[in-house]
């Protein structure tokens, strides 16, 4: 027993240095990387080795994305979220192609040159009348890349709004085990729909994101594995990963909230194992701590997606209790955002911030 003490305990130093050596990841390894969270040693190796990594890549660039929450009607009913479609509390809008137009110009001129469509799965917004809105955008503004994040949609639907322009989508997968997404999201939605979503979205050449919410209720270290093996094999070129907040009008209101720790141990773990990744400091980060934005730099994330939705419909667009929206996640704070991170060592930059492809070899 007491010989094999040391070799337990240095197991997820192990685990963390042959993650930032660039090897394949096992589950054991994974669940070995897991148990090290809250040994400081193994906390700073990764965030050391995080940070070098991101740099080897982008520098200290960090890139920018005005986000336009455009409608936040949802025909699902995801029990953590605060506009599923059952919240009868939930004040809806949606905003009008001239609504949104007018966002793109506003952060055109601040120099925005990624827009984010982000909304719930709203039935008015046909393929057709999105394809058009993707078109509109894209028409207006050539230069910009547009991300879409408007949930699940099936391959026809994602194939013609890539063919009207969209270049990036948004889908975070919320967890890879199928139980827990069952504790998470009643029928119809599935584990195994969202996954051909996110691999039809890879197929069809979008720039594709997965994520999930850290601390949701039932996640454990097990399901967190699974999320580890299934970016693994993925390979996505975005993560979007933040705390789970509870909503006051859902039923995980009484649950707690996930932990800024944990999700800063996991960004650094994402960053090291898909090296390139773009990687954002979530707004939900940024809720629960003041410096969470500066922390998740701090561990190897590199994008931030400051608010450009008009003001009046902000709070609407409520996900989670005491969601930030006017401060400098918000367009017009923008010049504190690039401050602070200025001051933390960091570029603010506006290019359109593609996903940097490996080389190809031969
Ligand atoms: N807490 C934190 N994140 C949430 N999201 C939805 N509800 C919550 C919540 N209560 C996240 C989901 C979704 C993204 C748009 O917002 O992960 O994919």
């Amino acid at each position: 027993m007491t010989e094999e003490k040391p070799i337990v305990r240095e197991a997820p130093r192990s685990a963390a240095e042959k993650l930032a050596s660039g090897h394949f990841m096992t589950r054991q390894d994974f669940t070995e990387l897991l148990a090290g969270f809250q040994d400081p040693r193994i906390t700073e190796l990764l965030a050391g080795e995080a940070v070098r990594v991101r740099k080897k890549y982008y520098g200290t660039k960090v890139f920018t994305r005005g986000l336009i929450e455009f409608t936040n009607y949802c025909k699902n009913n995801c029990y953590y979220c605060g506009i599923r479609g059952a919240n009868r509390s939930a004040v809806r809008y949606r905003l009008t192609k001239k609504e949104i137009l007018e966002c793109c110009r506003e952060g055109y001129w601040l120099g925005f040159r990624t827009f984010v469509l982000q909304g719930g799965e709203d039935p008015f917004y046909t393929d057709e009348r999105m394809a058009d809105l993707v078109r509109e955008i894209k028409g207006a503004y050539p230069d910009c890349a547009l991300t879409l994040s408007v949930g699940e949609r099936s391959y026809e639907s994602y194939r013609l709004l890539r063919e009207a322009g969209a270049d990036r989508y948004l889908l975070r997968h919320e967890t890879a085990d199928r139980e827990h997404y069952r504790l998470l999201h009643p029928e119809p939605l599935t584990l195994d729909n969202r996954k051909r979503c996110l691999m039809d979205l890879k197929a069809l050449g979008y720039q594709t994101g997965a994520g999930m919410m850290v601390g949701s209720p039932g996640q454990t270290r097990e399901t967190l594995v699974e999320d580890l093996l299934f970016l693994q094999e993925l390979r996505p070129q975005m993560v979007g990963m933040g705390p789970f907040i509870p909503h006051h009008d859902t039923c995980f209101a009484k649950e707690p909230a996930g932990s800024v720790e944990l999700t800063l141990y996991l960004l650094a773990i994402v960053r090291l194992l898909l090296p390139r990744v773009l990687l954002p400091a979530t707004t939900a980060l940024g809720t629960l701590d003041p410096l969470g934005r500066e922390k998740g730099l701090a561990v190897g994330a590199n994008v931030v997606m400051p608010n450009l939705s008009p003001r009046r419909n902000r709070k609407n667009y409520d996900l989670y209790d005491n969601k930030i929206c006017t401060g400098e996640e918000a367009a017009e704070g923008f010049r504190n955002l690039r401050c602070r991170i200025a001051a933390a060592g960091y570029e603010l930059v506006m290019e359109r911030g593609d996903y940097l492809e490996e080389e190809t070899k031969g």
